[in-house]
């Protein structure tokens, strides 16, 4: 087999066999086919598509490209949960909570990604003491004690992926569903879940601008799972805005705890209950009705942040943050931002109200940037609330006051305040199962 002649059949529109998807991925993870061959290849896919045959049998290819984790010492099923990425994102923290103190186990590892604020890893290591990396042993004698551990990702996962995703960066061809959905779902497989729940956001704040794209996306993601016999359920939810208030590792947890303590956000509380109930249903645990139900109760009934408390001791962190706030890494400056004009909040440019936080420090730019975890932005109001001039639309945290006048800026160019508001939008658009 020649890679040459692979480029060619898809440079035509031709549809790829296993064999030549496996062909590539095993010699460009050896290095025997060379960047140039792969990033030809991976034009040639984003200019002409791949089938839903090919991108699964391309994801499968790029899951086995490294190690993959075998959970089944952890006994019942094992429901992963993996969101596309957006602003204000930290369902992970409410919704495994949830979940596990269901009786489901959350075996989960995170990667840490770069982004507006950090993944789900910085949030977590804003509590002081808690430990991410932590032997296999340990992780798993907490999933089966606990009933939930959040690490991060351990071994060679899905490497394939990851010197693919670092080519297409660079060559104009990330945004191409099958290899989006391919690229995430490699490393879902390789994670050993024996079904997943994907969130997939839509919006100005997300990977996926529109509904028809997150649609697609989500589709291409659900087939992967079916075809390698993992129940796999999408939700498209709304990134038109930020997620709940709160942008910023320690904030998001702050926010996060309140949530467990049901005063949270409604949004924000509405989304980890339609993520937690999707996740129960993949666990067989009733029908979606019935685990909504469930979900809702852990948070009435406290046995949801008694469940955060635990795992945040077991895995070495202070259980006290949930009473103390004071706990958590503090930021020496923290202002306000007043309303320029009165009238109604009536659109937030989610991807800009994410930089603000970055440059405030809550995120990094690059993979060796450091994140200041007491740095962030609590929203004071959300689309299709009425202001007033002078109203504090939102207040800043951070440790550095050069960043300051900055990261206003930024704020009062994503808000858009006009006479009237026609804020209609759902929080969630639609939920894609197997066909
Ligand atoms: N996230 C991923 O992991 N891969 C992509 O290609 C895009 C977003």
């Amino acid at each position: 087999m020649r890679m040459i002649d692979i480029i060619e059949k898809k440079k035509l529109g031709q549809t790829l066999s296993k064999a030549e998807l496996d062909f590539f991925i095993e010699g460009y993870t050896a290095g025997t086919i060379p960047d140039y061959q792969a990033a030809a290849l991976c034009m040639a896919i984003r200019l002409m598509g791949m089938d839903s045959r090919e991108t699964a049998d391309l994801t499968m290819a790029m899951a086995a490209s490294g190690d993959q984790s075998d959970l089944r010492s952890i006994p019942g099923i094992k429901v992963d949960k993996h969101s596309t990425g957006g602003v204000g994102d930290k369902t992970t923290l409410v919704v495994g909570p949830m979940v596990a103190s269901c009786g489901v186990p959350v075996a989960k590892m995170s990667g840490r990604g770069l982004g507006h604020t950090g993944g789900t890893l910085d949030k977590l290591e804003s509590i002081p003491g808690f430990r991410i990396n932590l032997p296999t042993e340990d992780f798993f004698h907490i999933v089966n004690t606990v009933g939930i551990s959040l690490i991060g990702q351990t071994g060679n996962l899905a490497p394939a992926d990851k010197k693919l995703y670092a080519l297409r960066d660079v060559t104009a061809t990330v945004d191409s569903i099958p290899l989006i959905a391919s690229s995430i779902m490699s490393k879902k497989l390789a994670s050993g879940a024996d079904a997943i729940v994907l969130d997939v956001k839509c919006g100005s704040g997300a990977f996926m601008k529109t509904e028809e794209d997150a649609q697609a996306l989500a589709e291409e993601m659900v087939a992967i799972g079916q075809h390698a016999g993992r129940n796999t359920i999408a939700l498209i939810t709304n990134m038109d805005r930020p997620l709940g208030r709160a942008i910023g590792n320690s904030l998001e947890v702050i926010e996060a705890i309140e949530t467990l303590k049901q005063n949270g956000p409604t949004d924000f509380t509405e989304l980890c209950v339609e993520l937690a109930a999707n996740m129960l249903l993949l666990a067989k645990k009733g029908y979606l009705e019935d685990c909504r139900a469930m979900a809702q109760q852990t948070l009435r009934d406290g046995s949801a942040l008694r469940k955060f408390r635990e795992m945040v001791s077991a895995q070495g962190g202070d259980p006290a943050v949930t009473e103390d706030y004071s706990i958590f890494p503090q930021a020496s400056i923290i202002t306000e931002l007043p309303s320029p004009r009165s009238g109604f909040l009536s659109h937030m440019e989610t991807q800009t109200c994410g930089l603000a936080a970055m440059v405030l420090g809550a995120g990094r730019a690059t993979k060796e940037d450091s994140i200041d975890h007491a740095a962030g932005i609590v929203l004071s109001v959300k689309p299709g609330d009425r202001v007033e001039q002078g109203q504090t639309l939102a207040t800043l945290y951070c440790n550095s006051p050069a960043a300051v006048p900055q990261a206003e800026q930024l704020l009062l160019g994503a808000f858009q305040i006009t006479d009237r508001t026609a804020d209609t939008q759902p929080l969630l658009y639609r939920r894609v199962e197997a066909k």
